[in-house]
């Protein structure tokens, strides 16, 4: 293989190609509906995200808020980063940020994370003690009027957002991660795998930590059958039992 000699180029050259950079990005933002202002908006960070700078959970959520890695920091209002302690031996996993997370900038605060919370004290888990975060940083949605509907990231979103989860992950190192739901286990694992073929076992993860999975709080939510949406809800909640005993 051939080594090309690469000529030095002044500091100004950088910088005006990093304008260009980012007046190109301004060009190619989309504008939509935000509910949140009630206007149209833009939304398009002044920088593309420093990604070096991340040895603290702050300085994580910063450079998660100013990321450009994939088209869907475009529409939504933030990045939304985890939220916990950087000691919490649990780690949660969530898919993405939904409506009210998205306005908050904090994860689990919408009718998911209620049920959340009330599965956690059911058991016996603080949610103040545990590290929550989603696979995906951005709200993905569609416009409805002044709704915005939620959409299930992609498989390549979620991969491109793993970055930003392994992150996470090597500043808490969790003892134990929990998967809500099929995205937060492709996005820890990497793979598509399925719930079923995962669940009720405790994994060994690549790098340290282990994993359990088990399903997404919507997905208890959206059961329209309620004797099995108890039952699913109980199940749910000895998956949370599960864990804290692993972490205890
Ligand atoms: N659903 C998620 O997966 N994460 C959140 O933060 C909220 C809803």
């Amino acid at each position: 293989m051939s080594v090309h000699a690469i000529p030095e180029r002044p500091a100004r050259y950088f910088l005006l190609r990093s304008r260009a950079r980012v007046e190109r990005m301004r060009a190619a933002a989309v504008s939509l509906a935000n509910p949140l202002t009630d206007t149209w908006r833009t939304r398009v960070p002044d920088e593309p995200a420093p990604d070096d700078d991340v040895t603290t959970l702050d300085a994580l959520a910063r450079a998660i808020d100013r990321c450009t890695r994939c088209p869907l920091y475009r529409n939504a209002t933030q990045g939304v980063a985890g939220e916990g302690p950087k000691a919490a031996r649990i780690m949660l996993v969530g898919e993405q940020p939904g409506d009210q997370e998205d306005r908050q900038g904090r994860p689990f605060v919408g009718p998911a994370g209620q049920l959340l919370d009330a599965a956690l004290d059911e058991a016996g888990l603080d949610r103040r003690r545990l590290f929550l975060t989603n696979a995906v940083k951005h709200f993905k949605f569609e416009p409805r009027g002044k709704r915005r509907l939620h959409q299930n990231p992609t498989i390549a979103e979620i991969d491109i957002c793993r970055w930003w989860l392994d992150k996470e992950r090597a500043l808490v190192e969790p003892e134990l991660i929990v998967t809500l739901g099929a995205s937060a286990l492709r996005g820890v694992t990497g793979r598509s795998v399925s719930i079923k073929s995962m669940r009720g076992a405790v994994h060994r993860l690549e790098g340290g930590g282990r994993l359990i999975a088990t399903v997404h709080p919507s997905f208890l939510l959206r059961m329209p059958d309620r004797t099995r949406a108890a039952a699913e809800r109980a199940a749910f909640v000895a998956d949370l039992i599960r864990a804290r005993k692993l972490a205890a």
